[in-house]
């Protein structure tokens, strides 16, 4: 099990106008995987954002965070500039593999700026908004998630080909 964070990024869920359908479709797909130890909705508010990843990241606490909403382009979208600028390194294949795989089930994937990263040894994936796009995405990108945590928790040194379940000697 990993320790997940799920930050719902909206303005109307944070003042209590939404309930947060997507939080909960992430919280339903990862029960067996994640044990979720931190949860919030803030809204749209780049500072906001940033202030809580770095906070959550570097508190020890959490293996992976994943944010949901914010990041299309829309005036208030600012969720992938709040979490660049608090990532040591990024990841892009993460959300590269989900825009070109989700955009044979709807093109307009590709709206989606989300981006993905580490800090520490925090994994941070932004997932688009709507609880549709998180099942989408959330599909594409779970397999790599324990893999992801195994090498931030130092766990691996070797590489591991996951689909013959063996360590190569690399
Ligand atoms: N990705 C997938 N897989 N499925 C979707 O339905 N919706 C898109 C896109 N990515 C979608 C998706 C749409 S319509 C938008 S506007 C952008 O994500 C940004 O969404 P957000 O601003 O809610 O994050």
């Amino acid at each position: 099990m990993f320790n997940l964070g799920i930050l719902t990024i909206s303005d109307k869920g944070s003042q209590g106008q939404r309930y947060d359908e997507s939080g909960r479709v992430i919280r339903d797909r990862l029960s067996t995987a994640g044990n979720v130890v931190k949860y919030e909705i803030v809204p749209d508010e780049r500072k906001v954002i940033a202030a809580r990843l770095a906070e959550w990241a570097d508190s020890g606490s959490l293996d992976v965070i994943l944010t949901t909403g914010g990041t299309g382009l829309g005036l208030r979208d600012v969720t992938p500039e709040a979490t660049l600028s608090i990532l040591e390194k990024e990841v892009p294949g993460i959300t590269e593999i989900i825009r070109i795989k989700t955009f044979s089930v709807t093109p307009l994937a590709i709206l989606s700026r989300a981006v993905a990263g580490i800090r520490g040894q925090c994994l941070i994936i932004n997932l688009p908004g709507s609880p549709k796009a998180v099942r989408e995405c959330l599909e594409i990108v779970m397999p790599a998630i324990p893999h992801a945590v195994e090498i931030l928790r130092g766990e691996v040194t070797e590489h591991t080909d996951t689909t013959k379940g063996q360590a190569s000697a690399h």
